[in-house]
């Protein structure tokens, strides 16, 4: 049933290329996505990973489509009034979050026009929303969710695509190529760093902060390990207290604008003794020779690095959690779908 593979966690890690390809095609050919107009100001709603995904969302069509995007944490959307937004997105693998339920049947009380993400047909979510979108993801047997996130992306790609008027066809249509080159990677040297730590952080900058806040959610979840996802500028408002040589911390140091500054935090981790694990293109050098281990990546856009590094992370955690002995589809105290407040 697991395909070979040693956990349904691997197998859906390995299931990526797919997903987000079967779910961008099936995304950009539904017939609905023009016909749903996103508005210029749209509220995403979402818990955990999904929301995480939104997170990543919000960054690329703020900075490509210049709609207004904001996310909130279903279990809080449901209790305060933000204001009122035109559109209100639910991102929910399961479509049975209680606290998604929540916030998109309040949203529908205040009038706003309501669209789920989803993965399962029929599921609660597809018969409260006005309008639907599935991710071909398949079902998801690890209580981690890898291939979900992945195709949330992919959801939410087609839609940016279409509010681009096409911009990223050709992106989107090759990013599973560089998914596949690192889904063999076992980062050993990473893992040694790792495995010993009680805590650690992850941090990137832009697009690549949410993708830490996944990483670290990974991380966490599977391997127990307290792991903190943060903006890399932000660690010096206050967590800097805590690195030393006992607080690794994953750096992701891929190219974008903000390559220098990531640069510098790098050098000011290592300077307070934290072990500093980065990722980013193949071939720098440069960034190569400022951490202890590096981990390369296929260069492209950004859209694509933040999948790719994502895989990274979840193979990260996954090793990790394998170092550790752990029950890695099953974790402690955690339930795939949380269908109560
Ligand atoms: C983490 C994870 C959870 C879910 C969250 C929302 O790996 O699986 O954080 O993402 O419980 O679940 P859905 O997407 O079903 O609403």
């Amino acid at each position: 049933r697991k395909g070979g593979f040693e956990h349904y966690m691997l197998k859906e890690i390995y299931e990526q290329p797919k997903v987000f390809f079967d779910t961008v095609k099936s995304t950009e050919n539904d017939s609905r996505l023009p016909m749903l107009r996103i508005p210029a100001e749209v509220t995403v709603v979402a818990c955990g990973t999904s929301y995480h995904a939104a997170l990543i969302f919000r960054y690329l069509a703020e900075e490509y489509s210049h709609k207004r995007v904001s996310v909130e944490f279903a279990s809080e959307f449901k209790y305060y009034t933000p204001p009122i937004r035109d559109m209100v997105i639910a991102v929910t693998q399961s479509g049975e979050t209680a606290d998604t339920l929540a916030a998109i049947e309040r949203a529908k009380s205040r009038n706003c026009s309501t669209l789920a993400i989803t993965n399962v047909l029929g599921s609660s979510i597809t018969r409260i929303a006005d309008w639907t979108l599935f991710m071909c993801a398949g079902p998801e047997i690890s209580v981690a969710a890898t291939k979900s996130f992945t195709a949330q992306l992919a959801v939410f790609m087609a839609i940016l695509n279409e509010m681009c008027d096409g911009r990223f066809t050709d992106t989107l249509a090759r990013a599973h190529c560089s998914v596949e080159r690192v889904l063999s990677y076992e980062l050993e040297d990473a893992v040694a760093i790792i495995k010993n730590a009680s805590e650690m952080f992850y941090v990137g900058r832009g697009v690549f902060y949410p993708v830490a806040l996944e990483g670290a959610l990974k991380m966490k979840e599977i391997s127990y390990i307290h792991a903190e996802g943060y903006a890399a500028g932000e660690l010096k408002h206050g967590p800097f207290a805590l690195l030393s040589e006992e607080t690794p911390v994953v750096a992701i140091c891929t190219p974008s604008p903000t390559y220098g500054v990531m640069l510098s935090n790098i050098k000011e981790m290592k300077a307070r003794g934290a072990p500093v694990i980065g990722i980013g293109a193949e071939g720098d050098t440069e960034a190569q020779s400022i951490v202890d281990v590096f981990i390369p990546v296929p260069e492209d856009h950004q859209i694509v690095q933040a999948l790719t590094v994502s895989v990274v992370l979840q193979l990260l955690a996954y090793h990790t959690a394998i170092a550790l002995n752990r029950d890695i589809d099953k974790p402690r105290n955690l339930a795939k779908s949380v269908t109560v407040e």
